[in-house]
């Protein structure tokens, strides 16, 4: 017999951030109390992420460096969940003895059961991937400290297959989760002194559930969202450019509480690359996009991510990703050297053909451009004044708060007796390339 105490270690997105919350509240009900320490837990999970080669590969180190608690402790029992269940299934159990466990994204309710199995012995593997499972019903347990800001998940899975992408695969179809458990959760963030929600899944605009055969698409969801308190700030993400639309903007500029941000990968500039991407939309589009977003939120900031070095790009289509970005003046991105996924559109079809040298110098000059933009971004609000939710202390100073504006910026200011989850009001005074700095007016 394990001792019930239980730590959960987080890889990969905002997704696993909440299933991580969902695994919690699972095992608590089962009596199961998660720690921060591993050394004092009899069960560790481990929730892992396939998106690219080299998430998979600090997460194999991982499972190696936790053996020795293995041997200090025999009845430990090591999970793995998340993403890269369904890619490895027995090879991590059978090949490598790493793990007791193997339980992907969609089995997460039965946990406690697979958890009794590994205590008698038997290795479990599940893998089954549901077209229903949303988790709509439980309460997430919040893993971080008390906090200010919390993800909700309101779908699962992605039908959009872009030939780089793994998603589809270990996470299975999209599912939209109801609207009526969704607006419980905020409520119970709301009473727990929660002052801001993120929204979440693959492809936010592609919301939809059907209530008494009224369908609620993302536009009504994010507008019932922000109706429940105008003290809580509404974030979401991600936003798939090709389903960007105009009602979704006119939503937002209705309520002063949905934030000023849209995240909106473009992931390469070049139409050539788009297509072979299956991305299913096109540059002008995407320009088109943005232009709206600027036309109907002028206060708006936009983030992007960008893969450098897909499947025979080349100089031109990588001239075209910079290009798209200088002109859209990104304000933050996140940004990938391609990386080849088995069983992928693009691992099947397209040969992983730009060199490893290129990718990288690509990258290189993909950063060296967002550097330059996120600065213009950050000089841009110098002078300005911003309403900051304040999220803690800042990490330098306890003299010094920290918090972000609407448009998802980190501001750090001097306190003034201010605390967590209030609101203020900052004038933007200088910058550093991470930071806005400012006072309190
Ligand atoms: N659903 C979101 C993003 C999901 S994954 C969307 O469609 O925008 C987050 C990011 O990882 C992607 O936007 C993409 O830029 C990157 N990514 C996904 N697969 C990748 C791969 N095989 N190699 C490199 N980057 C990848
Ligand atoms: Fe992957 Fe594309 Fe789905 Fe995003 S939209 S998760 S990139 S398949
Ligand atoms: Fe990774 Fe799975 Fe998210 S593959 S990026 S953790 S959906």
């Amino acid at each position: 017999m394990t001792n019930k105490k239980v730590y959960i270690e987080t890889y990969g997105c905002q997704m696993n951030v909440a299933d991580s919350e969902v695994v919690a509240s699972v095992l608590k009900d089962s009596g199961y109390q998660h720690t921060d320490k591993i050394d004092e837990a009899g069960l560790i999970l481990i929730n892992t992420c396939s998106i690219r080669e080299n998430a998979e590969q600090r997460i194999w180190r991982r499972l190696r460096s936790l053996n020795y608690l293995k041997k200090k402790n025999r009845n430990l029992i090591i999970g793995l969940i998340g993403c890269m269940a369904e890619r490895l299934k027995e090879q991590i159990i059978e090949k490598e003895k790493l793990v007791d466990m193997v339980i992907g994204p969609d089995a997460y309710r039965q946990i406690a059961n697979f958890i009794k199995e590994a205590e008698e012995g038997h290795k479990t593997v599940n893998i089954l991937l549901s077209h229903e499972e949303t988790y709509a019903d439980i309460s997430p347990v919040r893993l971080t400290p008390a906090g200010v800001s919390a993800f909700v998940s309101i779908m699962r899975g992605c039908n959009n297959m872009c030939a780089y992408c793994v998603v589809p695969y270990v996470r299975g179809a999209e599912r939209s989760r109801d609207p009526g458990s969704i607006g419980g959760e905020v409520r119970d963030l709301i009473g727990k002194g929660y002052r801001e929600v993120t929204l979440i899944g693959q492809n936010v605009n592609s919301y939809n559930h059907s209530v008494y055969g009224k369908e609620i698409r993302f536009p009504d969801l994010l507008r019932m969202v922000a109706m429940i308190d105008p003290r809580l700030r509404v974030r979401f993400s991600t936003s798939h450019p090709k389903d960007l639309s105009d009602e979704l903007l006119y939503t937002m500029a209705e309520h002063e509480n949905i934030c000023r941000h849209i995240h909106l990968p473009a992931q390469s500039g070049s139409n050539r690359i788009l297509q072979l991407m299956n991305r299913d939309y096109t540059r002008e589009w995407y320009m088109e996009r943005i232009k709206s977003v600027r036309k109907i939120l002028p206060d708006c900031a936009l983030s992007t991510d960008m893969i450098a070095g897909f499947c025979t790009e080349t100089e031109e289509d990588h001239q075209d990703s910079l290009s798209l970005m200088e002109w859209a003046c990104f304000d933050f991105a996140y940004m990938f050297r391609y990386s080849e996924r088995p069983g992928t559109k693009a691992a099947g079809k397209y040969p992983d053909n730009v060199p490893e040298d290129i990718k990288s110098r690509r990258l290189d000059e993909i950063i060296a451009l967002q550097n330059r933009l996120s600065a213009i971004s950050k000089q841009n609000d110098i002078g300005k004044l911003f309403e900051v939710l304040v999220e803690g202390f800042s990490k330098r100073s306890a003299d010094f708060l920290s918090g972000r504006t609407s448009q998802n910026k980190v501001v750090v200011f001097p306190g003034e007796d201010r605390k967590k989850a209030d609101y203020v009001q900052v004038k933007i005074e200088r910058c550093t390339s991470a930071t806005l700095i400012g006072k309190i007016i």
